[in-house]
Formats: structure tokens, sequence, C-alpha cells
């Protein structure tokens, strides 16, 4: 089988054992100031604005089943005018005859799109998935115990710092460093900062592990390794000192408005979901997940409306309470 079509098989397959969003408890507001027709969703990130905080975050390409669920998301995407991210784009550099991710572009005029690539890669293979896609940014993912575990997995890993210097010096469009579900530390944000990143997904656990699916991929040796990583919700704790200095975009484990408000409270710019779209992807029609899209988007305002936010930016006002092993986690 196609290593994207086995990363989709075991990535349908896990059931993450927690998720840090449920230890965070939002505190509700008693005498609203605004009409929800008031209440303004939008975000700003990566040199762009949305309308809408969340959208569909990397995930596939570079095989039949892949190209498929590209376009069933890309469309939702376009019809509901979020952001669509297409998965890495070395698929498509390795087989020139692979349209699967060109499709999105094709069928969706004016849809708004990202792209991805690995760090381990040269920059000119970022350039070449610019100048394919013409994306509104590219995203760099790190997935260094991906690697590690993957049985084919690369084992040299001095040059990525070097690619992301090369890759911030040549490509033309804004560029996020992407964590793979295994959350991001404020030391490796402070070191992207230092070589001229600006946005960073911190994409934690609490939803797919990429340390499972290559251990399923693989003999399975490693795992008690499957919950490596900070969760998401850690990852924004700790990354609080950053905010303002750096555009923290969340995801890991999001799996509906409330998780996507609760992310924005603590500080980040936007929240992208990929388990949960895989799965609408592969249980609903595409009608369906356009009407369940949309309703989303009205849950995000009614529950801003419950916590007196006018916009994303007064999310950070409001205060919650945490439970179990996050408050522990953000005591120490
Ligand atoms: C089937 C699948 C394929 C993925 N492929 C990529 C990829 O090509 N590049 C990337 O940066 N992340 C990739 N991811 C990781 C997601 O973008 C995201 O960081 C991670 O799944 C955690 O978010 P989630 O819990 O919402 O799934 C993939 C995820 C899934 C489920």
């Amino acid at each position: 089988m196609n290593r994207k079509d086995e990363h989709i098989k075991y990535a349908l397959k896990y059931e993450s054992t927690g998720n840090s969003f449920d230890d965070m408890e939002l505190i509700q507001c008693s005498i609203p100031k605004y009409n929800l027709e008031e209440i303004d969703m939008s975000v700003n990130f990566a040199e762009n604005t949305f309308e809408y905080p969340f959208f569909i975050n990397a995930m596939t390409g570079g095989s039949k089943k892949g190209k498929e669920i590209n376009r069933k998301l890309a469309k939702v995407a376009k019809e509901c005018n979020i952001l669509f991210v297409t998965g890495s784009y070395s698929a498509a550099l390795k087989n020139p005859d692979d349209d699967s991710f060109e499709v999105v572009r094709k069928e969706n005029k004016g849809l708004l799109l990202g792209t991805n690539i690995g760090a381990d890669k040269n920059y000119t293979a970022g350039m070449k998935a610019v100048e394919d896609l013409k994306p509104l940014f590219l995203q760099i993912h790190v997935n260094l115990m991906q690697e590690l575990i993957m049985p084919e997995g690369s084992r040299n890993f001095n040059e990525w710092e070097k690619n992301i210097v090369d890759f911030v010096k040549n490509i033309k469009v804004p560029l996020i460093l992407k964590e793979v579900g295994f959350g991001m530390s404020p030391e490796t944000v402070k070191k992207g900062m230092e070589l001229g990143l600006k946005t960073f997904d911190i994409s934690g656990r609490g939803g797919t592990s990429f340390a499972y699916i290559e251990n399923m991929r693989g003999e399975n040796r490693f795992s008690y390794l499957n919950e490596w990583g900070q969760s998401t919700v850690s990852c924004l704790l700790g990354l609080k000192d950053y905010i303002n200095k750096a555009e923290i975009i969340a995801s890991g484990g999001v799996r509906h408005p409330l998780d996507i408000i609760k992310a924005l409270v603590l500080g980040a710019k936007a929240v992208g979901l990929s388990g949960t779209m895989l799965r609408l992807a592969e249980n609903n029609s595409t009608e369906e997940i356009i009407e369940i899209v949309n309703s989303w988007k009205e849950e995000c305002r009614m529950i801003m409306c419950a916590l007196n936010a006018k916009n994303v930016k007064e999310l950070q006002n409001v205060k919650y309470v945490l439970y179990g092993k996050t408050k522990e986690f953000y005591l120490k």
C-alpha cells in the first residue's frame, strides 16, 4: 500500500487516549454586551486575513485516495470560504504525473489554499510547490519522532536548520513552521524566530499520533512512544510569552467549535483540523460536510457571544479553569 494511504488508514484507526482541551473550562458571561450578528470571527496570520478562525490542515495528496480526499475537502473549503492546506507536496515532486494536488486549484477557483513540505527538503522543493500551486503560504513541517520511528525514515537531521534558513531566504510567500501532532516548545519557537520565521503551527498531542501510525506501519516496536510529545493546550500555555511576539497557530486534537474557541482563548491566531476533517471525509458526503462546517461557523459565533467576546482578540480576555494533567503541567 502507498505510504500516504497507510497514514490515512492508521490515522482513522487511532483513538487518542486523552485530549487536553477536556482539561480546560471557559468562564461564561451572564450579562452580555453584544448581539450575535455583531461578532466578528476574522483572523489574521501569514500576511492574510481570513473570515473564519479555523481551517483544514495539511493531510493528503500523492495517491488515488489522497486525491479524492483533497477534492472533497477542497470543495468544502471553497463552499464554506475557509482555508485548505494540502499534505506534503513532496509526493508530487517524486511523480510528475501526480495530479492529486493541482486538482484542488483546478476545481475551485478562488480557493484559499496553503501547501506543505518537509524541513528535510532543499528550498528548491518548496519553490516548486509554490510555483505549481500558487498558495497563500508554505508550511514547513518538522516531524522528528515520526522519521525516527518510520521504518524508511531519515536518519540525518543536521541539515534541517540550514534548509529552514534557505527557505526563509528564497521563498517569496509567508512560511509557517509546523509540527505534526507532537507539539512545539518555546525553545523551538525561539530557535525558529532566530532562523527568520514568524509563524508557528504548534500542532500538539491529543488527536492524530504519527508515532502510532509509524508503529503500525512497521513492527510496532515502539508502541510505548505512541503518546510522545506535548499536548496542544500545554504547548499554548507554555508559549504565553510568544503570543504577541510570534504568530502561534494551534492544531492537534481539535474536534469541534468549543476546542477551536479554547485554542483562541489561549492566544492562537487560528486553528487547524486534520483528523476530524479526515473522519468527516471518510464518513460523509461533500454536501453533509459543507452543512457541518457552515454550522461550526455559527457555533463559533454563538460561543464567542456567550463569552462576551466581540472578536477573536477579545477572546484572550476570557478567564478559564484548568484541571488534571494540563493544570499540573502548567504549574511546573
Ligand atoms: C492522514 C494524515 C496525513 C498527514 N500528512 C501531513 C503532511 O503531509 N504534512 C504535515 O505537515 N502534516 C501532516 N499531517 C499532520 C496534521 O497536519 C496535523 O498536524 C496532525 O494530524 C495533528 O492534528 P489532528 O489531531 O487534528 O489530526 C497529516 C495528518 C493526517 C491525519
